[in-house]
């Protein structure tokens, strides 16, 4: 079976970011049926549909991401929690990957989401939110097992590997699971 290649879109631009930690953590313990790789976000210009229609104004930087995230098969959203909801950037990248409308890149890819944050409920609301928005751009978005992951602080020693055993246990489990989401989600 060809490997599916999954985008890996982490929602914080902080150097020392918990989430970007657990994105590479994901990596290591994916099955090899994914092939992994994030794609950076924090480049993009902020959305503004006016330069949609003109081709000389249109941020070549969106171009680049549109076509990019086209060549995968699902995507994995690893994301902290802002006031409650999904940060700025985050959004950014879903809005400027699903215009224009009716071409929009995320159709039918396959997703997951994990949430990561310091505080004790794991960033519960940015997850549920980011929920939201994939339901309107078609991305069928694997509802169990969920991952919201808290106490972040404690789950990472200096090189960035996972100290704690049962979270890297739940998240081997859930990374198999995506994959087998992928599988069925996919031609
Ligand atoms: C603007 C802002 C809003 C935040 N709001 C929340 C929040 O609603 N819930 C939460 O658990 N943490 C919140 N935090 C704390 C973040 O979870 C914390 O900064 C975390 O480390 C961010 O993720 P990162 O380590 O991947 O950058 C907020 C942080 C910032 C900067």
């Amino acid at each position: 079976m060809p490997q599916k290649k999954i985008a890996v879109l982490v929602g914080s631009l902080r150097k020392e970011s918990f989430n970007r930690k657990m994105a590479k953590a994901l990596m290591k313990l994916s099955p090899d049926a994914l092939s992994l790789e994030i794609v950076e976000i924090g480049g993009l210009p902020l959305y503004n549909q006016d330069l949609e229609d003109d081709p000389a104004a249109l941020p070549a930087s969106w171009t680049e991401f549109r076509e990019r995230i086209r060549k995968f098969d699902g995507v994995l959203f690893v994301t902290p929690e802002y006031n409650r909801s999904v940060p700025g950037v985050l959004k950014n990248a879903i809005d400027v990957g699903s215009r224009p409308y009716g071409k929009g890149v995320w159709n039918g890819k396959p997703g997951a989401v994990v949430s990561v944050s310091p505080g004790a409920i794991g960033g519960f609301g940015a997850n549920h939110h980011l929920r939201q928005s994939l339901v309107f751009v078609n991305v069928p978005t694997m509802q169990q097992p969920e991952a919201y992951v808290g106490n972040a602080a404690g789950l990472f020693n200096e090189r960035g590997d996972l100290v704690n055993d049962s979270t890297r246990e739940f998240l081997t489990k859930f990374m198999q699971a995506f994959a087998a989401w992928v599988a069925t989600h996919t031609p």
